[in-house]
């Protein structure tokens, strides 16, 4: 991909996913996370089979996939807050998504390329999700933000006082300040997330936006403060 176009100058747009952009979603998988397997195209073909709207892309101009959201809806009860991102997707194939009891969009993925990241990308990914959850009706949004920033503090504070610091302003982290900017909040900091995840060792905040138009006025004062 050429970078001679400054980032905040690229075109994007952000649609729902079709399949000939299953090589693109892979390539980026491959460069936002050399030396793990990347979804299959039989993986991505199954998203689309089984919730066609969770799954976007943004694309440039030439239609090359820069940006990439999968979403599934789950039912939380059936999951433990700490629950490791393979039980949340059901091992990446999303056989769990229940929109019929479900009222919690689940964020399973979301990635830019590299090279543009800081353009505004993840945002209009994000944005998007935000407004598929309020055109279906969702309670919420919920995610784990692995914690990327975290081994580089893990010798001098705990996971948990590491995200305190970044939801406090006073650090900032490239997965978790980005996705507190756009109206999430945390609900908890757990470990075994991803487990060989070596930028978080594993550990994520577990993070919520909630649907102004769905939610109780018991809901929104639950939200917790870090
Ligand atoms: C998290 C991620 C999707 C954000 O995508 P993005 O396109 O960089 O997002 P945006 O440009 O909309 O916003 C990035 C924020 O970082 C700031 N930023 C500035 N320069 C930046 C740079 N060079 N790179 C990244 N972010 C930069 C932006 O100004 C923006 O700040 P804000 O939150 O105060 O608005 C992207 O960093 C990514 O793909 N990360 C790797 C995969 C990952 O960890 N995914 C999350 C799994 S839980």
């Amino acid at each position: 991909m050429s970078t001679d176009v400054p980032p905040r100058r690229r075109y994007v747009k952000v649609r729902p996913v079709e399949p000939r952009d299953f090589p693109g979603i892979i390539a980026l998988c491959e460069r936002t996370y050399p030396g793990s397997p990347p979804w299959s195209a039989s993986q991505l073909s199954r998203h689309l089979e089984i919730f066609p709207e969770g799954q976007l892309v943004a694309v440039d101009r030439g239609q090359d996939v820069v940006g990439y959201a999968a979403s599934l809806i789950v039912y939380w009860n059936d999951y433990a807050m700490d629950a490791p991102w393979k039980e949340f997707t059901d091992g990446g194939l999303f056989t769990n998504h229940d929109p019929v009891l479900g009222r919690t969009l689940y964020g399973a993925e979301v990635m830019v390329h590299p090279e543009i990241r800081g353009s505004g990308i993840g945002g209009k990914l994000y944005e998007a999700r935000r407004a598929l959850a309020e055109r279906l009706g969702l309670l919420r949004i919920r995610a784990g933000a692995r914690l990327r920033g975290y081994a580089k503090h893990a010798e001098r504070m705990s996971a948990e006082e590491y995200v305190r610091r970044v939801a406090r302003g006073s650090l900032r982290d490239p997965t978790l300040s980005f996705q507190l900017n756009r109206g999430f909040h945390v609900l908890a900091v757990v470990p075994g997330y991803l487990k060989y995840d070596a930028e978080s060792l594993g550990w994520a905040a577990v993070i919520e936006w909630i649907n102004p138009a769905v939610a109780t006025a018991a809901e929104l004062a639950a939200v917790p403060r870090w």
